[in-house]
Formats: C-alpha cells, structure tokens, sequence
C-alpha cells in the first residue's frame, strides 16, 4: 500500500482533474463536516449529498423535497437551512436524508469523486476506517485534508496521521510522513485540535464540546462511503 496525503487546500482545486481511477480516497475535515456526518451516520442518518454551494443545495432540495438542509458558512448555519454544522445537531437525524454544504469540508469530497473509492474520514472513525482500508487493501490511498478556508488545518493533518499510525506497514510519501509527525508531535487529538486555528476559534465561540467531540478517537465503529455523491454508511 502507498500512502500519499494531500494536506493543503489548494491541492485540492487540483484533485479534480488528476487520475484517482485506482486510487481510495479518505476526506477528513475533523473541525467539522466530517466529524458531523459520521455523527449522523452513526445515529441512522439514511445518506447525506455533500454539494459544494449553496445554490446547489437548494437545486437538490427542489429534487428530494423530504432532505433537510444543512451546512455552514464562516461557522454559522446558513439561513433558512434546518441544521448547522455542529457534530451535536447531527444526534437527531435517523431516517433522514441530508442535503449538506461546509465550506471545505464538501468541496474536498466532491473533488474525489472520480476516485476509485471515497471514505469519510473522522477522528471519530479511526479504527473502523483503519479495518476497512487492511481489509481491502487498496494499491493507493490518498488522505485528503480538506483546511480551513485556504490554509492548511493542523487538526485534518493529524487525523491523517494518526490513521497512517494505524495501518502499519506502508510505503508513505513525503506529506503522508509530515502527517504522520504532526500526530506524533500531540499526545493527544484533543491537544492538536486545542492547538488549531479552528479548534482555537470553536473555543472563543464556547465551543469546546464540539472540539472534545471531534476529537474522541473511533467512538463509532462505522465507515461513510460516497458513490454517485452520495454518503452512505458501509454495510457488509
Ligand atoms: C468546513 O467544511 O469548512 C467546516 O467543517 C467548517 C465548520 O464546521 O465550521
């Protein structure tokens, strides 16, 4: 296995047009979109299409009436949409479909569809996430961090790393090296994510119980697998 990680957004712009044919992708935005939809996955949410903006959520919305619509912008739920991007809004979404756009956190996914496999990743998934990728054992594996705005997010960087940690032996590249010593450098997730921008904004905002969600480590034992755009939870 080869384990190659994107960690800067502007990476990402790029990964649309780059050959992921054979290649699985894992998306992580710990702070939050990710961390919400594992969150609502693991409480019976049905599927969840991550868009880009907001003008497509509203296009989808017109298409599947029953979705609720969900997401942020600069943090804050966007109006007129029923759920925000707090991990905590997510407990109460069994049965539901969702229509969800994040400022980082979609576009990253939808810039990997045309990967060989798409898994949402989350410090709240590790260890199934970890399972899934052994038991398949793809050649390629690309760990994408989906930042904050344009900048790299320590807390993505980290998650990144301490899945590497998990897998063992596996040829890394260079950025999955630098991923994997970010989650050396932070004895804890907590800690790294305490230490990120994003973290440090949740806090100022009092919301440390976001980020101490966010950061317990394979809390779910589930894995979020997008096909046709479409998050759903891995069944076997
Ligand atoms: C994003 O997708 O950029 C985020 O997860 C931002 C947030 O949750 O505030």
């Amino acid at each position: 296995m080869i384990i190659d990680a994107a960690l800067h957004p502007a990476e990402i712009a790029l990964l649309p047009a780059r050959d992921l044919g054979a290649t699985t992708c894992v998306v992580f935005d710990v702070l939050r979109a990710t961390s919400s939809m594992i969150t609502a996955l693991a409480h019976g949410a049905v599927a969840i299409h991550p868009v880009r903006t907001i003008e497509e959520a509203l296009a989808l919305r017109a298409e599947i009436p029953a979705a609720v619509l969900c997401g942020e912008r600069h943090g804050e739920r966007i109006e007129d949409f029923a759920l925000g991007n707090s991990p905590f809004e997510y407990r109460g979404t069994a049965g539901q479909t969702l229509i969800s756009t994040t400022t980082n956190g979609t576009v990253a996914l939808r810039a990997v569809e045309g990967a060989a496999r798409v898994l949402v990743g989350a410090i709240l998934n590790l260890d199934a996430l970890a399972g899934e990728l052994r038991s398949r054992a793809p050649e390629r594996v690309l760990l994408v961090c989906a930042g904050t705005f344009e900048e790299l997010a320590l807390e993505d960087a980290c998650a990144a790393g301490l899945l590497i940690r998990r897998l063992g032996a596996a040829r890394l590249t260079d950025a999955a090296q630098a991923a994997r010593a970010v989650a050396q450098a932070f004895p804890t997730p907590l800690e790294a994510l305490r230490a990120a921008r994003n973290g440090q904004a949740l806090l100022a905002k009092g919301r440390g119980e976001e980020v101490e969600w966010c950061a317990r480590e394979s809390e779910f034992p589930i894995v979020g697998v997008m096909e046709s755009a479409t998050i759903r939870t891995l069944r076997r």
